[in-house]
């Protein structure tokens, strides 16, 4: 349903043979769409273990969707609501070819999102702002450019309008969103912990998947909300979870630098491929990425 840079659907085949069962379950700390835990999980619960995961991720736009997924049903219905409304006037106005219209909607869209964002009681994704922030940043992350969620210094979401087809955008129908949402509602329903996972994993026997953003091209780092990532803030991870006992796996881009962090601090490079063009990269060069495994310590 979300089209999310540096989404891992595609390399499935190759992360979860990498991912062990584990009863304290899996943590995802840059979670993204949280498909690769979501398929964890499915694998776990289709042999009968135990499988509960948890998730963080620092975007609002995701913190938002995720809380509308475990909330009660008159925060979809908002939700719905308000995508819908979207939605209807994207159909209504938009003339194929002519991207006005969806120019101007964008812009109102995207400022109704980050005066939303402001609004919000601190922490409260059970209010019904979350709702439209949620379903407001579903319609920006289809209309908008290539899946990417960028925030700026005064941490507005400033993502431009995505290039499409002469017909427009394509938005995700109330099938899939239902589908979307129901997945996560019963991942959620056992684990009260999913969204906020805070600062380490959970207990020491949790699996730790971790998809950090790439460490940035020709040194730029990537601005995300409230803070940038790039090299520094993955060393600085990578410091942090040498105290971790966990096992841990870990998926990045391959470049020397990081080959030589992760060596570093007693993780082991398993398997790499190409991820073909990159969106973040500005152009369709194949980047590398690897993958990487610690194994549980002590
Ligand atoms: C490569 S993506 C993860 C993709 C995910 N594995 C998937 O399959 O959808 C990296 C994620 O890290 C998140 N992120 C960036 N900075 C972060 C931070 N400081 N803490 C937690 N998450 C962060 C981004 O919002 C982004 O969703």
């Amino acid at each position: 349903m979300l089209r999310w840079a540096g989404a891992k659907s595609r390399f499935m085949d190759r992360i979860l043979p990498r991912l062990p069962s584990s009863d304290g379950g899996l943590w995802e700390p840059f979670g993204g769409t949280g498909e690769v835990g979501l398929t964890w999980r499915a694998r776990e619960l289709e042999a009968g273990r135990r499988a509960h995961i948890y998730y963080t991720d620092i975007d609002p736009m995701l913190r938002a969707l995720f809380a509308v997924a475990a909330s009660p049903r008159y925060l979809r219905d908002i939700f719905d609501m308000t995508f819908e409304r979207q939605v209807e006037r994207t159909k209504s106005e938009h003339v194929a070819g002519d991207w006005s219209a969806l120019r101007i909607q964008y812009q109102e869209v995207r400022d109704e999102f980050n005066r939303l964002l402001w609004d919000r009681a601190e922490n409260t994704y059970t209010h019904p702002h979350a709702a439209q922030l949620a379903a407001l940043g579903l319609w920006l992350n289809r209309a908008g450019f290539n899946g990417i969620s960028r925030y700026n210094k005064q941490q507005l979401f400033n993502t431009p309008v995505g290039r499409h087809n002469v017909q427009g955008p394509i938005f995700p129908s109330a099938e899939e969103r239902e589908h979307w949402f129901s997945v996560r509602y019963n991942a959620l329903r056992d684990n009260p912990r999913y969204i906020y996972a805070a600062d380490g994993p959970p207990s020491s026997s949790c699996i730790v998947y971790a998809d950090p953003p790439y460490t940035g091209f020709d040194d730029k780092p990537c601005e995300f909300y409230l803070q940038r990532y790039g090299l520094p803030e993955t060393e600085q991870w990578v410091k942090t979870v040498q105290n971790w006992p966990n096992y841990i796996v870990v998926t990045n881009n391959l470049t020397p630098t990081l080959r030589q962090l992760y060596g570093d601090h007693g993780f082991t490079l398993i398997d790499k491929y190409m991820r073909p063009g990159t969106v973040s990269a500005g152009d369709r060069t194949p980047i590398q990425e690897g993958i990487w495994v610690r194994p549980f310590k002590g």
